[in-house]
């Protein structure tokens, strides 16, 4: 099983992911929690490209380079039969990469490039949930930490996650608003979780 998580900065994703993962092991399931940008190197690399403000393309890219490593790890964990919770995913770099690349080429032609890179390592999860908050109220949450990138603007994350909202309804995203208390969000995940049978 694969459970991605979805949402602009300080959505509560990394929150939630964790409470998920948390309660899953109390089911007696072996999980295997991982996000994007991941720990290593490459991740690393990809951090330096958001720090440095590359270009979209090569953010892209370096995204790409990222995640390609990463399926391979998490294709091991699905084959070994842990449940796999992954914080940020390829609707990432649909939505942001998406949002930087549409004003020099258009939202549909940057998410059709976006997919045909993606196409020859695509691994589907089993499901997305997408958690939606107003961009002041992340920007809010997130204020505090020390690590602040270019992203953290508001204007673009509304965009982000219009581009979010739209990948929803194409590719059947669960979508739960986190503008409430966190528990109120972890009760609504838990009740997508339990239409898949894995939590009582
Ligand atoms: P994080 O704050 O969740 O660790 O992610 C770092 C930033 O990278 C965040 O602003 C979202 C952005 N990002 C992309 O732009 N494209 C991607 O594919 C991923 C995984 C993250």
């Amino acid at each position: 099983m694969f459970i991605v998580f979805e949402g602009i900065d300080g959505s509560g994703k990394t929150t939630i992911a964790s409470m998920v993962a948390n309660e899953l092991k109390s089911h007696g399931y072996k999980i295997f929690l991982t996000e994007e940008p991941t720990r290593t190197w490459l991740g690393e690399a990809v951090r330096r490209g958001i720090k440095e403000e590359k270009n979209p393309f090569t953010q892209a890219f370096l995204f790409f380079a990222d995640r390609a490593e990463h399926i391979r790890e998490i294709k091991k964990h699905i084959e070994r039969g842990e449940i796999v919770i992954c914080d940020r995913y390829i609707y990432s770099t649909y939505a942001y990469q998406g949002a930087q690349l549409s004003p020099s080429m258009g939202l549909e032609k940057a998410l059709k490039w976006l997919e045909t890179i993606y196409s020859p390592i695509r691994l589907d999860p089993d499901v997305v949930i997408l958690l939606t908050t107003s961009p002041l109220r992340g920007i809010g949450r997130i204020k505090n930490r020390e690590r602040r990138e270019s992203f953290e603007r508001r204007e673009f994350l509304e965009r982000v996650q219009k581009i979010y909202v739209y990948l929803a309804e194409k590719y059947g995203f669960e979508i739960v608003d986190s503008d409430t208390s966190i528990e109120a969000v972890f009760e609504k995940v838990k009740e997508i979780l339990r239409k898949f049978d894995i939590i009582p």
